[in-house]
């Protein structure tokens, strides 16, 4: 398969052909996405909760993002790669934002980097832009600034809302985003802003009328424990979790059987080796 690469995605954008995204934050789960031909691997700030056990995606230091992007780069071989830039990283200064998007492009390993936030972020993307670095927008609900919007709310649910929604898409166009993240936004909407960009919109939450999709692995893989609650718009397509507990659960009763370890399991020793050995 062909590196995936920022003239690619645009070239899929102009034929019509949807964006495949998803997320991933280690060794494995990134390689099986790049094997399954996803276009766009990210290495989000959730994995904060999915793979770190912690309350909130505003929890994770930007260290601990770059040893994740690290082992994501490392699996990756054809698709486009993006780390999310985590809260406090980046919403200082544009130059602390510039640094940061270094640090992911340099100790990361990561071809472009992803930030939250609407007209505000501007000056901030286009000083990384300016470097050459693609930027990745993310606007809707965006879930760093969850406690000023009430927890996990959907977003441009009104006339305002909605004009909000657009109003930022528009300038993160301007400030030179190859794309956008829109999450948890009525389809209609989102149908209603990519069609005013000129960019490729990615959605979470935000109907079928986006030009592409991103989903959290851990979701749609169902690799989850039992209880944890998941938004409406996840499509559970596996039952990881399920498997990877009957897989271990039998291991441990063929240990506890002494059916494991098997012959065919073990190594052998010449006999004579092993006689000479007793003595
Ligand atoms: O952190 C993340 O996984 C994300 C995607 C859901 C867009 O930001
Ligand atoms: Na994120």
């Amino acid at each position: 398969r062909k590196q995936v690469t920022i003239p690619t995605l645009k070239k899929m954008h102009r034929g019509g052909e949807p964006i495949t995204m998803i997320t991933a934050h280690d060794f494995p789960s990134a390689h099986v996405a790049d094997a399954a031909g996803v276009d766009v691997i990210l290495v989000g700030d959730s994995l904060a909760m999915v793979a770190l056990g912690m309350e909130d995606t505003s929890e994770v230091l930007l260290e601990e993002m770059l040893l994740h992007c690290r082992s994501v780069a490392r699996a990756t071989k054809a698709a486009f790669t993006i780390g999310d830039l985590p809260m406090g990283s980046y919403e200082i200064s544009p130059t602390q934002a510039l640094e940061t998007a270094i640090r992911f492009k340099k100790d990361g390993r990561m071809q472009g980097v992803k930030l939250e936030g609407g007209q505000e972020m501007v000056p901030s993307i286009e000083k990384i832009v300016g470097v050459g670095i693609p930027v990745l927008g993310h606007i809707g609900l965006t879930p760093q600034r969850q406690h000023m919007f009430g927890g996990f709310r959907v977003q441009g649910k009104t006339k305002d809302g909605a004009e909000k929604v657009l109003e930022d898409a528009l300038a993160l166009q301007e400030a030179g985003c190859f794309a956008l993240v829109i999450e948890a936004v009525p389809a209609e909407v989102a149908a209603l802003i990519t069609q005013k960009l000129s960019i490729p919109t990615i959605g979470i939450g935000a109907g079928n009328g986006c030009s592409g999709q991103v989903l959290v692995q851990v979701d749609m893989t169902g690799n989850f424990p039992p209880g944890r609650r998941i938004p409406k718009f996840v499509k559970q397509y596996g039952n990881v979790w399920s498997e990877s507990l009957r897989a271990i659960e039998a291991y441990r009763d063929e240990v506890k059987s002494r059916q494991y370890p098997a012959p065919e399991h073990t190594y052998d020793m010449p006999k004579q080796e092993f006689e000479r050995f007793v003595e």
